[in-house]
């Protein structure tokens, strides 16, 4: 399916950023802080079709010249769509891959090859079972071989290499403690295939697709850095700003021990390929004006700024002239002729997103403030990805609009039925067999589902099996339901302003979700047919390439894209803001509407997210963070409301952030 997401950014499409290597000046002067060549594409689905051309041309020229193709293969979610765009490929272009040998980098250890978390059962699900490749041309290291043998085995994986030529080609990903291939931190130049324990924010990372840290396994089979140094040529793939950081340390900092995939620095052929998330750490997008000239755009200016102040440890109105000058900014002093008139026009900027009305003030003068007065009560739809996003993201906001008195709708997309804990669902039945034991003693109805379910339960069933029960499902999303009612109702919203859209792509049962289709779309128009909405709230994480909030945002955005074509007039007079879902926070140089809340405000979020009870464990979702979902909701609002204050402006006890995205 068509995506759009790029829509809103095409104003940046014609930015120096997007230049590739090569010996041109302006690129020169763009990347003279990085070490690594790398090209920027706009999205992950543009960078990845690039790696997979790049892959393919490797595969024709060698079945020109009558030779076999050595690749060096990487799992996890980078290199997904460039072996989907690789079938793609297969299947209308006529790629082959008969001359095609194969290396996978690693896999987990122990693991048995069958199981749907093996790199093995990865391959064949992404990859091989989809293209030409000869069975006996693929290697991946093997999860069961016997602790004896283990030593010999990897012995024998990298002479395999050697023996096959050696790789023409390695794709890589690169894991956020700066892992290739398994390599962690510490590994040495001069590794080779070996067996490896894994680093701790490795396993949490993990720990989503096993379904909770205990499932992981501890270790892993691993080219080495060494094996990896070998190939001729190196393509490292990294999407989303979750990658940001170490990307930017990898390609600007030192080679260091700490981050292998610095010393890719070292390799005489090597790329990144990288989409804006994943780049926007590096100098030339983060602080553009210290690589060269720049086109100073509002939004660039308040970017420099912004990014002034926390150099200088400095509020906005006591920003001088020499602090421009000093830090590469003076030619905004020029333009502006003084820091002054810089100041008050950055200031002024900031003060006009701040709103306690976030669906307008009615009768009031609304030229500077974020939302339209009118019409003074709005029928507002907020869409939350997952039954909890709404209040996590936008608890605060949500409530004043309820207050407000606007028409508010929240439509919940999926059902988040694999993140409740079967025990959660033993919890509610065990309460039903009592209480219907109690009252009708002679009905055994409820008391057969609880035996059977608890049977399902106990003797292993669970995400992880092909075998999925649909009644524990929808039991659990049956769970997450009520929460999400609660929570509404606590906020003073009906029940009959929810709707549960439990878009189909989701009910997979497992983590792996189906492709977005037009159903879930058709799901959506409908509803925003039948609200008309004058506001709309999404979870706008552009940046995030995987993941239900992206599809969901994905599925909003063509829907309203639909819509448009058909020429709904109710359109014209909607506007959509952008929360940026549960993980993170707009950068504040890019919020555009800024809700404040006062220490009760947070507070009764705060109940409202207490509410998802069956969230309130430790969730496998949440990476290598401990804190729970309303810890990190209140945290990143006080965070927002802190920068707000140390730049100048007026304190408040927390604040919720929004982006405009203009359909
Ligand atoms: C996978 C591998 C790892 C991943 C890295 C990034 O074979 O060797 O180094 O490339 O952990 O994982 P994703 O792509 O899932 O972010």
């Amino acid at each position: 399916m068509e995506t759009i997401l790029e829509t809103n950014e095409s104003l940046k499409k014609n930015q120096p950023y997007f230049k590739k290597p090569g010996d041109d000046f302006e690129y020169s002067q763009l990347a003279r802080e990085e070490r690594i060549p790398v090209e920027i594409f706009q999205t992950a689905e543009k960078g990845s079709i690039e790696a997979a051309k790049e892959v393919a041309e490797l595969i024709r020229e060698k079945q020109k010249n009558n030779e076999t193709c050595v690749l060096g293969l990487a799992t996890g979610s980078s290199p997904i769509r460039m072996y989907r765009e690789l079938i793609r490929m297969h299947r209308e272009e006529g790629l082959s891959f008969q001359n095609v040998v194969t290396f996978n980098l690693d896999e987990y250890y122990p693991i048995p090859k069958n199981s749907v978390h093996s790199y093995n059962y990865f391959m064949k699900e992404m990859l091989f079972d989809h293209v030409d490749i000869k069975p006996e041309n693929i290697h991946i290291p093997d999860g069961e071989v016997d602790k004896s043998k283990l030593k010999e085995y990897c012995q024998n994986y990298e002479k395999a290499i050697d023996e096959a030529g050696g790789l023409d080609l390695q794709v890589l990903g690169i894991g956020r403690t700066g892992h290739i291939g398994f390599n962690e931190p510490g590994s040495h130049m001069n590794s080779y295939t070996r067996v490896v324990t894994l680093d701790d924010l490795t396993m949490h990372d993990a720990a989503e697709d096993f379904g909770g840290i205990h499932n992981v396994p501890k270790g892993a089979i691993t080219m080495g850095v060494g094996s990896i140094f070998k190939a001729k040529k190196i393509i490292l793939l990294a999407w989303g700003d979750k990658k940001a950081s170490i990307v930017q340390k990898a390609v600007e900092g030192k080679v260091l021990d700490e981050i292998p995939a610095s010393f890719l620095q070292r390799h005489e052929n090597v790329k990144f390929i990288l989409d804006l998330g994943a780049a926007s750490e590096l100098t030339r997008i983060k602080s553009p004006w210290k690589v060269g000239s720049v086109d100073w755009t509002p939004s660039l200016i308040k970017k420099a700024v912004i990014n002034l102040c926390s150099t200088v440890n400095k509020p906005i109105l006591k920003l001088t002239d020499k602090d421009y000058n000093d830090n590469g900014l003076g030619e905004l002093v020029v333009l502006y002729k003084s820091a002054y008139d810089v100041n008050i026009k950055v200031f002024n900027e900031l003060q006009n997103t701040i709103t306690g009305w976030p669906g307008g003030k009615p009768n009031a003068d609304d030229s500077k403030r974020p939302e339209r007065k009118d019409p003074a009560q709005k029928r507002v739809i907020v869409f939350s990805p997952h039954p909890d996003d709404d209040v996590i993201s936008m608890g605060g906001t949500l409530k004043r609009l309820i207050d407000q008195n606007h028409d508010v709708h929240v439509a919940y997309q999926v059902s988040g039925n694999i993140a409740v804990a079967n025990h959660e669902v033993m919890r509610y039945l065990s309460f039903f067999k009592k209480y219907f034991e109690e009252l009708y003693p002679k009905d055994s109805l409820v008391s057969e589902e609880y035996k059977k379910i608890k049977n399902y339960i106990t003797t292993g069933g669970d995400i992880h099996t092909e075998n999925i029960n649909p009644e524990i499902l929808k039991a659990k999303g049956l769970i997450r339901q009520g929460e999400a009612t609660s929570a509404c109702d606590y906020l003073g919203l009906g029940a009959e302003k929810l709707h549960f859209l439990n878009l189909p792509f989701y009910e997979t049962g497992k983590i792996k979700k189906n492709n977005l289709s037009q159903q879930d779309v058709d799901i959506i128009k409908e509803l925003l047919r039948e609200i008309k909405p004058h506001q709309i709230y999404a979870a706008g994480d552009l940046m995030d390439p995987h993941g239900t909030h992206r599809v969901c945002l994905e599925a909003i955005f063509i829907a309203l894209d639909q819509i448009k074509k058909d020429s709904d007039d109710w359109l014209n007079d909607c506007w959509v803001w952008m929360y940026r879902g549960a993980w993170q926070e707009w950068p504040v140089n890019e919020i555009e509407m800024a809700v404040p809340m006062s220490p009760m405000e947070v507070q009764t979020k705060r109940n409202a997210i207490l509410r998802h009870q069956s969230q309130m464990e430790s969730a496998p979702f949440k990476g290598g963070d401990s804190r729970l979902f309303w810890q990190r909701a209140e945290d990143r609002n006080h965070e927002t409301a802190e920068i707000y204050n140390q730049l100048g402006l007026a304190e408040y006890e927390a604040i919720e952030a929004f982006v405009r995205y203009i359909p």
